[in-house]
């Protein structure tokens, strides 16, 4: 037998008129179903604000970054001939060359002549000479390859046939419009520089043998 002796945790009271005061005004003891509320409330909206944060960030990085969303310098004719698009082939003889982080097709409207300074706002691109295209197709969404046989770009998903300067051909495939176009300018240097921010929607089909169009150089493809 130890020498201790139990004593009573709480002994019971009498509900008088001050007890009942005492547990209405009283703490709880733990979390209460108020704070418990509150908490949890406070902790959707700091998830909330969290998120939306993320998503705004998410959003302008590429404008942050310089990549695609903003302006990108492409570079100089030499430096933009350096980069084509189907190994082999340059821009100095209608091919496109291609720049995956502004997913755009860069081509020379004529070719014998190179960049012209100044700035092309709709990027159709006359007068500086130069094109550029966004890589998506306005069907479904593919990147159209660009076929060194007839100097045509052909969408691999459905078939759509575009000249080398991004018109669509009527008639070939489900496309209703052109590739789009980014705004372009290029520096008194001769420095390229493509704005992916600023976008114009291709134009109608044309039918092949009216102008506007681009024949093919050969009358087969590569698809
Ligand atoms: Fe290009 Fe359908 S996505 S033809």
């Amino acid at each position: 037998m130890g020498n201790w002796k139990l004593t009573t945790a709480q002994q019971p009271q009498a509900l008088t008129r001050e007890a009942l005061a005492a547990l209405r005004h009283g703490r709880a003891a733990g979390l209460s179903r108020r704070t418990l509320l509150r908490r949890s409330l406070g902790a959707g909206v700091a998830l909330w604000l969290t998120e939306t944060l993320a998503g705004t960030i998410g959003f302008m990085w590429p404008n942050l970054s310089s990549g695609f969303g903003s302006e990108v310098v492409l570079g100089t004719l030499d430096e933009v001939d350096a980069a084509p698009a189907v190994l082999g082939t340059s821009i100095r003889d209608g091919a496109p060359s291609y720049f995956q982080a502004a997913r755009t097709f860069v081509l020379l409207i004529d070719p014998t002549r190179g960049f012209v300074p100044g700035a092309s706002a709709d990027g159709e691109g006359t007068n500086l000479n130069v094109r550029t295209l966004y890589q998506r197709c306005p069907h479904l969404g593919c990147k159209p390859n660009f076929c060194t046989k007839n100097y045509w770009f052909e969408c691999p998903c459905h078939g759509s046939r575009y000249d080398r300067l991004g018109i669509k051909a009527e008639g070939f495939g489900p496309a209703l419009r052109g590739l789009d176009w980014f705004a372009a300018s290029v520096s008194a240097d001769g420095v390229l520089t493509v704005n992916t921010a600023k976008i114009t929607l291709g134009p109608l089909p044309v039918v092949l043998g009216q102008p506007g169009l681009i024949a093919p150089r050969t009358p087969t493809g590569c698809i």
